[in-house]
């Protein structure tokens, strides 16, 4: 199957504005939809800026830039957005019992032959897909952050997924310029069964007073050559989603080597989520782009 019709996104926060953005920069036609009229807003701003910092790069023209904003709608309704979709990405919060709502809103309204895709970083796609009446067609499209930028689509497979959906998926991710690899359905897939222990056990050096923010997050970029250190990446990505992400591995493995530091837990319950609510392990104000540690860690 090729898809040229609608693509609707689900959730329009770090991840969904991002998966907006390549799909209308690539001439799809694109419905956000949120339950939050403030965030579908925000999403359109941040893509604006998005595609400003492109034009000044030399990447796109304004011709491109303003063709991009024009493919996207946003909408508040699940049902109303859906309804005429190929593709429907879900991209909202990462939490099992939401995702499972979701998806049987997203069933009940979306036409028989649309694919149904979710972005999430660790539910198994086999419970999302065992929700709805075509399991066949469910699958996960794990863009990474920030999506504009970063190659890969980690694709998952679910028990049922059908071998035609999950080519569909390959060559619609090589169509937006992406690397796609295609894997099993386990907690965390593969990107996060990874990434999530090694984020988790910078949290309980902090934890544990090894070290400081930013003695941890230098010697992983220093000495392993990591882009960004596992304490920013980790305000980055949100530090609620991390939690949910050790969560699921915790939860799905029953290894007691994936429980989340307590840490991490506290700062999630304090409202400290990184990037997007200003103060993580560091401080995030508009405008300044430097690296100032959150006052809580610095000494
Ligand atoms: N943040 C990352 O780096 C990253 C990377 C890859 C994948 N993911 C996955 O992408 C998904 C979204 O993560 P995020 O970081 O964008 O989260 P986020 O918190 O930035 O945004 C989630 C959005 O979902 C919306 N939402 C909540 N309930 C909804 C509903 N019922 N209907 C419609 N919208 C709803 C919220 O209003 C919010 O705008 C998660 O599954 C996450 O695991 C995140």
């Amino acid at each position: 199957m090729t898809i040229t019709g609608v693509i609707s996104v689900i959730g329009a926060g770090t991840m969904g504005n991002g998966i907006a953005h390549v799909f209308a920069q690539h001439g799809f036609k694109v419905n956000l939809i949120d339950v939050s009229a403030e965030q579908l807003n925000k999403a359109v701003t941040t893509i604006s800026k998005n595609l400003e910092r492109q034009i000044t790069k030399g990447v796109i023209t304004e011709d491109v830039k303003s063709k991009t904003i024009s493919n996207i709608t946003t909408l508040t309704s699940i049902a109303e957005g859906v309804k005429q979709s190929q593709l429907v990405i879900e991209a909202a919060t990462e939490n099992t019992d939401l995702k499972l709502g979701i998806f049987r809103q997203i069933d009940a309204a979306a036409p028989a032959e649309c694919i149904l895709a979710t972005n999430t970083s660790s539910i198994s796609i086999t419970k999302i897909a065992a929700v709805t009446k075509r399991p066949g067609s469910v699958i996960g499209m794990h863009f990474m952050n920030p999506v504009p930028v970063m190659k890969l689509v980690e694709i998952i497979n679910g028990y049922s997924t059908a071998k035609e959906v999950t080519d569909t998926i390959i060559s619609l991710s090589k169509q937006l310029g992406k690397i796609p690899c295609v894997v099993n359905d386990y907690p965390g897939f593969i990107a996060n069964r990874i990434l999530m222990p090694m984020i988790n056990e910078a949290v309980y050096s902090l934890h544990e007073g090894v070290a400081g923010v930013e003695e941890i997050d230098s010697i992983m970029k220093l000495g392993m050559g990591h882009p960004m250190g596992p304490l920013q990446l980790a305000d980055f990505i949100g530090l609620d989603t991390c939690l949910s992400i050790l969560n699921v591995l915790h939860q799905g493995f029953g290894n007691p080597k994936y429980a989340p530091c307590p840490l991490l837990t506290n700062m999630v319950t304090a409202s400290m989520l990184g990037v997007k609510t200003g103060e993580g392990f560091y401080l995030y104000t508009p405008g300044n782009k430097e690296l100032v540690v959150s006052k809580r860690f610095s000494l």
